[in-house]
């Protein structure tokens, strides 16, 4: 693993190394304390963001090492120089630049010119490092296995459903993505999925009917508007109404765990009594993100 800009590089037991990683990460923090002394690692941002850009800094600080935060100041990236000079660059100072960007190709860009690894903390396509704290979630969630797990994503094809789309097909598990009609995840990348799946051991199922998910260990939400996306919020809300998920659909389907990426917006994809329930594991998801980032990058930087 040079770059993390996806998951769909890697392999079965790449996967579960780095959820294994990240969840000894969690219990047992002091043996990393020094991992990262004297490294320094830039963390670039497109777009806002609350968790990700705090559990990088944090983590990054919990490990000993130091993040430099880089927001817009300077303009949007590419502008004030290209990418590649602006990857030149800070390949002379940094160890790893984790950024977020609008469009994938930028993260390519920097992997090409930079001379240190690069990680995708989201871009329109992928989301990759919250793949792995979800899948480490629903791994702790389930008693410490994936061994026959399965989950379902309701609501919008984007950057979120593709990393987990893509990873569970990985792990092997059965993913079933629920999207009104017209809202698919991209189709090249689901095809990807569900040859990866079939080599696995698992499923990627693509419907727009909500009770295909019956029987499924998690019920995965993520907003209905990304950032950036121009469509309108009431537009969406129309379409979008039968794909909500309440506390009867919750029953409905039978599953014990309600998961969701944040930010959520209560009231709209889902209902606050969901949110608020004890099946709820948001914010183990949200701890999570640092676990799995920190065993991100020492699997990049401790080759
Ligand atoms: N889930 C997530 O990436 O949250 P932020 O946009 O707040 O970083
Ligand atoms: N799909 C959402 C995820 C936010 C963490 C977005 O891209 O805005």
């Amino acid at each position: 693993m040079d770059d993390f800009l996806s998951t769909q590089e890697l392999s079965k037991e790449e996967l579960h190394d780095l959820i294994k990683l990240a969840v000894d990460h969690k219990q047992n923090p002091s043996k990393y304390s020094q991992a990262l002394a004297g490294k320094s690692i830039a963390t670039l941002y497109e777009k806002p963001s609350l968790r990700t850009r705090v559990s990088f800094d944090v983590g990054i600080a919990k490990m000993g090492g130091h993040a430099v935060y880089l927001d817009q100041q300077n303009g949007a990236l590419g502008k004030r120089e290209s990418v590649k000079d602006f990857a030149l660059n800070l390949s002379c100072w940094v160890d790893a630049i984790v950024a977020r960007v609008f469009d994938h190709q930028t993260l390519v860009e920097l992997a090409e010119h930079s001379s240190v690894p690069i990680v995708n903390s989201l871009c329109d396509l992928y989301h990759p490092c919250q793949a792995i704290a979800d899948y480490q979630a629903l791994y702790e969630a389930r008693g410490n296995s994936l061994e026959g797990a399965s989950i379902a994503y309701i609501g919008d094809g984007n950057n979120v459903t593709h990393s987990l789309m893509m990873s569970g097909a990985i792990l092997g598990l059965k993913v079933v993505v629920i999207t009104p009609v017209g809202y698919s995840p991209d189709a090249q990348i689901v095809l990807k999925a569900q040859k990866l799946a079939a080599k696995n051991g698992g499923e990627v199922i693509i419907s727009d009917d909500v009770m295909d998910a019956k029987g499924v260990d998690a019920i995965y939400n993520d907003t209905w508007i990304s950032m950036g996306d121009k469509r309108s919020i009431d537009d969406i809300k129309k379409t979008f109404k039968p794909y909500q998920t309440n506390a009867k659909l919750m029953t409905d389907l039978g599953a014990k765990f309600f998961m969701h990426c944040q930010p959520v917006y209560r009231g709209v994809e889902v209902t606050d009594e969901v949110v608020d329930s004890e099946q709820s594991i948001l914010m183990v998801q949200a701890e999570n993100r640092m676990h799995a980032q920190n065993a991100i990058l020492l699997t990049l930087l401790n080759k």
